[in-house]
């Protein structure tokens, strides 16, 4: 999609719709300039009829007395309620109404009356035009149309044009998360991924290295090759490395999990909903989005990202319940149920990514619990953490984006939970207590004192039938996280 900013009086634009917003009780659309007593009378009449109410629209065509051949009035719903999530819905929304008409240039207004900065009001609007037309079609022979329209955005601020470019790029790559994501399980094995992962490299100047099955092995990743010997699409571990930022200063650590298909191996889950653990990867696609955003960005700082990706499958070769694994880190693991596996492949990512490169700060990123649904719903992900400043960090950016995390609390009574007879740890907590945090536990036991975050996206990461409906939001994988941890990375200095 094509979107630049204009300076131009909204009066005086030429353009096939010109779109404003307007709050709900208030009679006129935020920055809509007055046209002439014919135009103005219509407007107001259909303000009046749609009242604002957040997400409902009003056209109105001009018949050639002004510039525009037509106005367009979105309500934003009440004052004291908006967000920019708000804008990004409704911007999603207008959005979606233009294509359907089959519009190919439109012009939106961008508010400057409301609580949220101009900035952040223009990336709301650019991320919910761009991402309101996604559609995943690959394997479809009836394509969506990739005759997307124009957009201009009349502002005044001085900065726009490069705000709107930043926004493409993020938005770009939550939609590069999502069509890595929605990659059926037959066409995505781990090894796809590390090409995917190489390719996205090679584009953007950054080093990549992929483990093979022996390499795996031989270095003593004993989550990863438990959980990828039941399958005979073998396992990879992925490494991107990003360095724009001074070259002594550490770098920021993102794991994430790649589980390209859940079957939950010998503890076989049941059928009901199976297809949907395709989407078990999405921590790690979300950790590669990241990855293509910061590069593209150029942010002045150094990245390494580490995607652990297996399908865990039941085989003859698989895994079993009752087996002893020893982790990246030396501690050992008794594993209770292969299900449990998404902690066994990230305690060595998370191992080797703290030993290899002394991070300052690690995030990790994972399908992890069904728990955490149980607990939050599929609108809030799950954070854990060892450090309540990293944290409380992590939470603004999450205001700012509106990908909402709820904290969870850890401490030793649960890293207790977690302690085994016959090994170090084992991979399940105490029936079904607090099973995002004891799966959080498992992992603080590979982290050790770094400032580290969690998060468990089980809920958010895909489309589920609790979802809360969003204009920019389509089937199937979200991107979750994108946004989020762009927004921390961006505020680092
Ligand atoms: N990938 C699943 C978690 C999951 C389930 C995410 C459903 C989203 C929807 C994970 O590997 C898993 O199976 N976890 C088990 C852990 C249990 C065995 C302790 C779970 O949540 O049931
Ligand atoms: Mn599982
Ligand atoms: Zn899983």
């Amino acid at each position: 999609m094509r979107i630049r900013a204009d300076t131009i009086p909204s009066e005086k634009k030429k353009t096939q719709v010109l779109c404003a917003f307007c709050f709900e009780d208030e009679n006129t659309p935020i920055g809509l300039g007055k046209f002439n007593k014919k135009i103005d009378q219509i407007v107001s009449q259909s303000v009046k009829e749609i009242k604002g109410k957040k997400n409902k629209i009003a056209i109105i065509h001009s018949h050639k007395d002004i510039p525009a051949e037509r106005v367009l009035i979105a309500g934003i719903g009440k004052k004291n309620k908006i967000t920019s999530d708000v804008i990004r819905d409704v911007a999603g929304n207008i959005t979606k109404k233009i294509y359907d008409l089959g519009i190919k240039e439109f012009t939106i207004i961008v508010p400057n009356k409301s609580s949220i900065k101009t900035s952040q009001t223009i990336s709301a609007i650019v991320e919910g035009a761009n991402l309101s037309l996604y559609d995943f079609d690959l394997f479809r022979k009836e394509k969506s149309n990739k005759n997307q329209p124009d957009l201009s955005l009349l502002t005044s601020e001085k900065n726009a044009q490069n705000i709107i470019k930043n926004s493409i790029i993020v938005s770009d790559a939550v939609k590069f998360t999502r069509d890595v994501a929605n990659l059926p399980p037959n066409e995505c094995p781990p090894a796809k991924l590390g090409e995917i992962a190489k390719k996205i490299a090679n584009q953007n100047k950054m080093k990549c290295t992929v483990f093979s099955k022996n390499e795996i092995k031989s270095k003593g990743f004993g989550g990863v090759t438990a959980v990828g010997q039941g399958s005979k699409n073998e396992p990879r571990f992925i490494i991107l490395e990003y360095r724009n930022g001074k070259k002594e200063q550490k770098p920021i650590l993102l794991v994430g999990k790649a589980v390209t298909f859940d079957t939950g191996g010998i503890s076989l889950k049941p059928g009901e909903k199976m297809d949907e653990m395709k989407f078990d990867k999405c921590g790690g696609c979300t950790v590669l989005g990241v990855m293509k955003a910061i590069s593209e960005l150029k942010l002045p700082i150094n990245v390494v990202a580490i995607v652990p990706s297996v399908e865990n499958m039941p085989d003859g070769e698989s895994f079993r319940p009752g087996d002893i694994i020893k982790l990246f880190n030396g501690k050992t693991a008794e594993i209770l149920n292969t299900d449990a596996e998404g902690r066994l492949i990230l305690a060595d990512g998370l191992g080797y990514g703290i030993k290899h490169y002394q991070p300052s700060v690690v995030m990790d990123f994972a399908t992890l619990t069904g728990a955490c649904i149980v607990a939050l719903g599929t609108n809030v992900a799950g954070i854990v953490s060892n450090n309540s400043k990293l944290s409380s960090k992590v939470k603004s950016s999450s205001e700012r984006t509106s990908e909402e995390v709820w904290e969870l609390p850890l401490n030793d009574d649960y890293m207790d939970m977690v302690k085994s007879k016959v090994a170090d740890i084992k991979n399940l907590g105490i029936g079904r207590a607090a099973g995002t945090i004891t799966a959080a536990a498992f992992l603080a036991n590979s982290v050790g004192n770094v400032p580290w975050v969690h998060f468990d996206i089980a809920g958010t990461a895909w489309i589920q039938p609790s979802t809360k409906s969003k204009s920019y939001n389509a089937h199937g994988a979200t991107g979750f996280g994108v946004r989020l941890v762009v927004d921390y990375l961006t505020n680092q200095r």
